[in-house]
């Protein structure tokens, strides 16, 4: 898929659950469940030794369901998850080789800034889809609306994570320069430690619902 294709969908969906697994089982499980309960994107970050095997197993295993590649913070890591089949791949903060070496491989990436400084180098090197994180410590969505004030002409889109809960996500949508909200409220450890599958859907249907009330108002 092409990166504009990949960025209407998340718009799309407008929620991204993320995803930390000890167990290949977890993601796949993890993953159905939030199917299920009507959320398809994912960033399966990784921090865990399994990460680039839970991600093409998810790929494989659970068609529909749009894998990204979180915590991308180095050059071989692109290469890996590309192998692996993941559709995008995100990081926490912003390194231009990483996204140059992305496009190469033809692996939309969507990195993370923090600041105007990290934003302008994004646009540098043609990232205009940003993570905002961590959004709510750093400000939430009084300091969203500083950051992108100057930067509005150029049609710059945020994706905040970091902090972000059941309460607070809608907020952030609301802003027209978000194309989606991302977080672990949507994949609570918990319950994938205890194989609450139920539960995990039961969320995912929650924030979807919440997601379309907003979209009818
Ligand atoms: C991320 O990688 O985006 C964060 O771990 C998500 O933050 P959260 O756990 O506060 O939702």
């Amino acid at each position: 898929m092409k990166k504009i294709e990949i960025l209407d969908h998340i718009s799309e969906r407008s929620l991204m659950a993320v995803l930390v697994v000890d167990q290949v089982e977890e993601a796949i499980n993890t993953s159905k469940a939030l199917l299920k309960g009507g959320v398809s994107v994912i960033e399966l970050a990784l921090r865990t030794s399994v990460a680039i095997e839970a991600i093409s197993a998810v790929v494989d295993h659970c068609p529909g369901m749009l894998v990204g590649a979180g915590t991308v913070i180095s050059l071989e890591q692109v290469e890996s998850v590309k192998k692996a089949g993941a559709h995008f791949a995100l990081s926490p903060g912003l390194n231009t080789n990483i996204i140059l070496e992305s496009n190469n491989c033809d692996l939309p990436f969507i990195p993370g800034i923090a600041s105007p400084t990290e934003l302008q180098l994004a646009l540098e090197v043609g990232c205009n889809c940003l993570k905002l994180f961590p959004a709510e410590p750093i400000g939430g969505l009084p300091y969203l609306k500083s950051i992108s004030e100057p930067y509005k002409h150029l049609e710059v889109k945020y994706i905040p994570l970091g902090g972000i809960n059941i309460d607070n996500f809608n907020d952030y949508l609301s802003c027209p320069e978000v194309i989606a909200v991302g977080g672990s409220w949507l994949t609570p450890k918990t319950l994938i430690k205890s194989k609450d599958w139920g539960n995990i859907t039961a969320i995912a249907q929650k924030s979807v619902e919440i997601v379309a009330k907003q979209e009818i108002y």
